[in-house]
């Protein structure tokens, strides 16, 4: 069975453990718990072919920053997140990379404008972008789907 390592990426709060979790486990994670690094694996089906998505949950919080660079060589793909209240995003290479912006579900609270997240999809990583919503369950297989169908065209 094909193997994706992808790493979820971005600051603290936006998102990045409440997508994977929703994503492998079905269940959306109310309480707020930063996050060190947690590993993830869960078996899917895309375009008609089994693989294995290896999640690397990733730290938003700069002081457990210092694993990254290793991280971001063994990774094949990035979903980076941003959350459409907050607004702050890492660098990242010329790898298959989707950008997120999760918590749709909070229209109302929304401080970064769509066409804002896009522009800076387009000038930072020319890559695809998604709104999501944990919480609601919006596009959160989407983000991975659309990863390993990138790491396949690669
Ligand atoms: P770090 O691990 O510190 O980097 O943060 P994180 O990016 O993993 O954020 P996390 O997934 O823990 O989410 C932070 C808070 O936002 C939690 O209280 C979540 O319940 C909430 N949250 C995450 N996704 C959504 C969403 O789609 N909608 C709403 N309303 N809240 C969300
Ligand atoms: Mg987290």
């Amino acid at each position: 069975m094909h193997e994706y390592k992808v790493v979820v990426l971005g600051s603290g709060g936006t998102g990045k453990s409440a997508l994977t979790v929703e994503f492998v486990q079905g269940i959306f994670v109310e309480k707020y718990d930063p996050t060190i690094e947690d590993p993830y694996r869960k078996q899917v089906e895309v375009d008609c072919q089994q693989c294995m998505l290896k999640i690397l949950d990733t730290a938003g919080t700069e002081q457990f920053m210092v694993m990254r660079d290793l991280y971001m060589k063994n990774a094949q793909g990035f979903a980076v997140s941003y959350s459409i209240t907050i607004l702050l995003v890492r660098d990242t290479e010329d790898v298959p990379v989707i950008f997120v912006g999760d918590k749709c579900d909070l229209e109302d609270e929304r401080v970064v404008g769509k066409e804002q997240g896009q522009n800076l999809a387009r000038r930072w990583c020319n890559c695809a972008i998604l709104g999501s919503s944990a919480k609601s369950k919006i596009n959160v297989n989407e983000i991975f789907y659309d990863l390993v169908r990138q790491i396949n065209r690669k």
